[in-house]
């Protein structure tokens, strides 16, 4: 079944139930009768219609017209046209005068229109049927009762109705027929026109009352009227006249009441026929055939008969009563049922329609589901491929990581020999005379150099590749760094006759960059450079900086070879090299270059022409990054190249070529390289030599007079930035100065290392002069430092870092705190750092950093030299010997003591005491 045969269905479904509505909708056919009454205001008419309403009610779809002539001829004319125009499906005619209304009865017959005449009597037998009782006979029975009441020769008074009216007559006529002719009664009359007040008034007319023996009536209305006049004359007359009418209807001053309370004598039953008449009606219009007559019985009634007969009639009317109560119950039912019926229809019809929908939707379902089956096949096939590619790349990634890792691991350890390897050249070149031999050393240092870059580059490109290079922008001058680089390739541009040039639209521009990272990439633009550029080329650098735009350019432009427009859009891409260009690199030079103006948020852009030369473009932001935390640490320390800037200065060679009172203690594993520092270094220091850190602590704690630790940091047993912690929290030798030096360029570890307590790092592959400057200015300052405390101790102020150091006040409280304790102690060779820490409520990390700050000494350092100052003093009084002044200023032993103050003012204390 598809949609569309569902959708018919669905509105054969509606058609269907609207159909079924319909017909159970659709009313039975309503039937009016319409009833031309004479009159309406008198009883006995009144009574008419309850007898015919209560015929009805047994008829439902029966509705009956009534209208009301008012005893006018022409107005029933009128109102009986009217019924005819209205079509009405019978029509009933109680005609007020005879004569008058036979042409329209019979009209209305003759249009087909069924025809009931009721009670008085039309001059035609143009009717369907006649309903009414026999005035005739009423009048007959009435002479023959009055015949044997009366005495002969009695006065009887007939009281007419209307005398055109058919019963008026007949009741009359029947009426002289039944009296008894022998008893030659004398009959008066008078016309009373139906109406009780007519009648009442006719009989004023009457002078005399007492020769009246009875009253006959054509209506007993009509009756009551003339005893009221007779009660108005005398009532005494009433009790010799009896009085008898016609009709013995039910109601209030009607006829059974009448007779039943003995206002009048007897009344002779003419039934209105409001019962026969509908049940004919009735007949008509269910098709049924109908009698042309339907004459109704009379009877006599009297006082008795009257009393039950109102009983009956009046439980009638009650009947009546309570039909009509049930019928508007029902009525009120039936409209009732009528809603929930239409309700039901509207529910059956949603109901239909849901079904109808569930019907839809569980096809529709089915569908989805077949598809989605078919989809989860599917998906199912590719999440296996997928699990397929991911293990595959899972396999690649983990043979890559090995391959990368060993590589990695190659470069670390070429790095050591490499730093061998160079150290010695450059010795060896510093003590060769110009020869062919020293071309050779200058070119093994060349390419050495270079395979330092290389190596370089690759630990780089792996920091890069595990987003682990870190980023510390600085403000440095850009020309000055553009120009020292340039340097460096000058003696290159000059053996190669290449015309080689550097311009800026300014003398110096500072911005924030991470300088080690500009460096590279300068290094590295300017070594393709003069890679591909041929003998007597140019290379030309220039730098344009635009504030306007926050941006400054470096281009750096050759006329070398070119690169092909093939090969432009791959050149930053990692380890893409030039397979046909024997000259060509590792393939990630150019793509570490873009990583880091990367990082710097700038670009690099490259053109080229074949054969005519290259020009890379690199545009770095200008960004204020005052603001920025944790940029600024290292960038302000940085050294071109791990090299003092002047190195080759006189006052470094004065430096290099002293010999100190120093003794180092060098920890290194590696043979060869503890070889070469303990050879180089013993040229200036004494040295000692340690395997690892373990070997280093063991000596530190027998020899009393190591002044400087270099270690390095990787080493089996103990590594160097253990080693490092243990001596700063060893309190005997916590002031020996830690020099680490590392292959580990990873910015993190050096911060490691400084926060272990190491005074300072030197990254590998270093050169041996930079090493022992550092040594001779790390101890040389620390001297001096120390003096300038004592000097400071001696005249009574603070020692502090630097002359030009403002010291807080908050500052200047907690050192008197720190002094304080110092002076309640400095005896107690116990005391320890924990202890005055302790004391004056901070952790013993924070009075370490405060006393720093402020001093520039450690709090070891500090203590020592307060207790050395204190020896001082006591030396000048020369009242101790120098045992008891080294116990009385807690040192543990005069040895000490004497080696602490030796270390300080490069002379025992007995030759101070010498020269006091
Ligand atoms: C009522 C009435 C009855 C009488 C009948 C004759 O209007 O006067 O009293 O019997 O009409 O038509």
């Amino acid at each position: 079944m598809n949609t569309k045969d569902l959708l018919y269905l669905l509105a054969f479904v509606i058609f269907f139930i609207l159909a079924g509505c319909n017909k159970r909708g659709e009313k039975e056919k309503e039937y009016i009768i319409g009833f031309s009454q004479c009159m309406t205001d008198d009883v006995w008419r009144q009574a008419m219609e309850i007898e015919m309403n209560i015929e009805a009610s047994a008829h439902e779809n029966m509705t009956i017209l009534i209208r009301d002539a008012k005893e006018n001829s022409q107005l029933q004319i009128k109102q009986i046209k009217e019924l005819i125009d209205k079509k009405v499906d019978v029509l009933i005619i109680s005609p007020n005068e005879s004569d008058e209304i036979t042409p329209i009865a019979e009209e209305a017959y003759n249009k087909g229109i069924p025809t009931i005449i009721v009670d008085r009597k039309i001059n035609s037998e143009s009717f369907t049927s006649y309903v009414g009782g026999d005035s005739y006979e009423i009048g007959e029975m009435a002479g023959r009762y009055v015949s044997k009441l009366l005495k002969p020769g009695s006065t009887i008074l007939e009281v007419w109705g209307t005398k055109t009216t058919s019963p008026a007559q007949e009741r009359h006529n029947g009426f002289i027929t039944g009296l008894d002719k022998s008893k030659n009664f004398n009959i008066v009359s008078l016309e009373g026109k139906w109406r009780r007040e007519i009648a009442k008034n006719n009989a004023r007319q009457i002078t005399d009352f007492s020769n009246i023996s009875l009253i006959y009536a054509h209506n007993d209305v009509m009756a009551l009227g003339v005893r009221d006049a007779i009660l108005e004359r005398d009532s005494t007359l009433l009790s010799n006249i009896k009085i008898i009418g016609v009709d013995g209807a039910f109601g209030k001053d009607a006829g059974l009441e009448s007779v039943a309370d003995g206002r009048i004598d007897a009344s002779f039953l003419y039934p209105t026929g409001g019962d026969q008449v509908i049940k004919v009606a009735a007949n008509i219009v269910k098709g049924l055939p109908v009698e042309k007559r339907y004459i109704l019985n009379t009877a006599l009634i009297d006082k008795p008969t009257a009393e039950t007969l109102l009983m009956q009639s009046n439980q009638l009317i009650n009947y009546q009563r309570r039909i009509e109560q049930q019928r508007d119950n029902m009525r009120n039912l039936l409209d009732e049922f009528s809603i929930l019926k239409h309700s039901l229809t509207v529910i059956l019809l949603l109901l239909a329609v849901v079904a109808l929908f569930s019907v839809y939707i569980f096809y529709i379902n089915q569908k989805i589901k077949k598809r989605n089956r078919q989809l989860r096949l599917k998906n199912e096939e590719t999440e296996k491929q997928k699990k397929q590619l991911i293990r595959l790349n899972e396999e690649i990634e983990k043979v890559t990581e090995q391959k990368e890792r060993f590589f990695m691991n190659v470069s670390h350890e070429m790095k050591t020999p490499l730093t061998l390897i160079i150290n010695l050249l450059e010795k060896w070149i510093k003590l060769t005379p110009p020869s062919s031999l020293l071309t050779d050393l200058l070119r093994m240092k060349k390419n050495s150099d270079r395979l330092t870059r290389v190596i370089n580059q690759l630990l780089d490109f792996k920091k890069i590749e595990n987003r682990k290079m870190g980023f510390q922008p600085t403000p440095y001058d850009i020309v000055t760094l553009i120009d020292s680089i340039k340097s460096l390739f000058d003696g290159l541009a000059e053996s190669k006759e290449i015309h080689f040039s550097f311009t800026s639209d300014r003398p110096s521009f500072t911005l924030w960059i991470d300088v080690d990272k500009i460096e590279k990439v300068l290094m590295n633009l300017l070594s393709n450079a003069f890679k591909f550029t041929p003998n007597s080329g140019s290379i030309s650098v220039n730098l344009d900086t635009d504030e306007e735009d926050g941006k400054i350019t470096i281009t750096v432009k050759d006329t070398g070879q070119g690169i092909s427009w093939e090969r432009i859009p791959n050149i930053f891409d990692r380890f893409y090299s030039d397979e046909h260009n024997n000259n060509a690199g590792t393939g990630i030079g150019l793509h570490l270059t873009k990583e880091f103006i990367k990082l710097h948020g700038g670009e690099i852009s490259v053109e080229s022409i074949l054969n005519e030369g290259t020009t890379f473009r690199v545009t770095i932001p200008i960004r204020n990054m005052d603001n920025v935390p944790n940029t600024k640490m290292i960038g302000e320390n940085h050294q071109l190249l791990n090299e003092f800037p002047d190195m080759d200065s006189d006052k470094a060679k004065e430096m290099l070529s002293k010999k100190y009172n120093y003794t180092i203690l060098v920890v290194e594993d590696d043979l060869e390289i503890a070889e070469f520092l303990t050879t180089e270094l013993s040229q200036n220091f004494k040295t000692i030599r340690a395997n690892n850190g373990t070997d280093a602590l063991e000596i530190l704690k027998k020899q009393s007079q190591i002044n400087l630790v270099l270690s390095d940091v990787l080493m089996p047993v103990m590594n160097g930035f253990d080693l490092c912690r243990e001596i700063k929290g060893t309190p005997e030798y916590s002031d020996v100065p830690v020099i680490l030096l590392t292959a580990l360029s990873e910015i993190d570890q050096r911060i490691y290392g400084i926060a272990e307590g190491a005074d300072d790092y030197i990254q590998k592959p270093f050169q041996i002069d930079y090493v022992k400057l550092k040594i001779i200015r790390l101890l040389e300052e620390r001297r001096q430092l120390e003096l300038k405390f004592m000097r400071n101790m001696q005249a009574g102020g603070i020692p502090v870092l630097e002359e030009s150091h403002t010291i807080l006040d908050s500052d200047k409280q907690f050192l008197h705190l720190f002094i304080d304790q110092l002076d309640r102690f400095y005896k107690d060779s116990e005391i320890s750092v924990e202890k005055i820490s302790k004391n004056i409520g901070v952790s013993r990390v924070h009075l370490y950093r405060k006393v720093k700050e402020i001093t520039g000494l450690s709090p070891v350092d500090y203590i020592r030299n307060f207790r050395l100052a204190k020896a001082v003093q006591l030396l000048d009084q020369k009242r101790f010997s120098i045992s008891e002044i080294a116990y009385q200023t807690g040192f543990s032993s005069p040895a000490y003591f004497s080696k602490c103050f030796r270390d300080l003012f490069e002379m025992t204390p007995t030759a101070y005491l010498d020269k006091k």
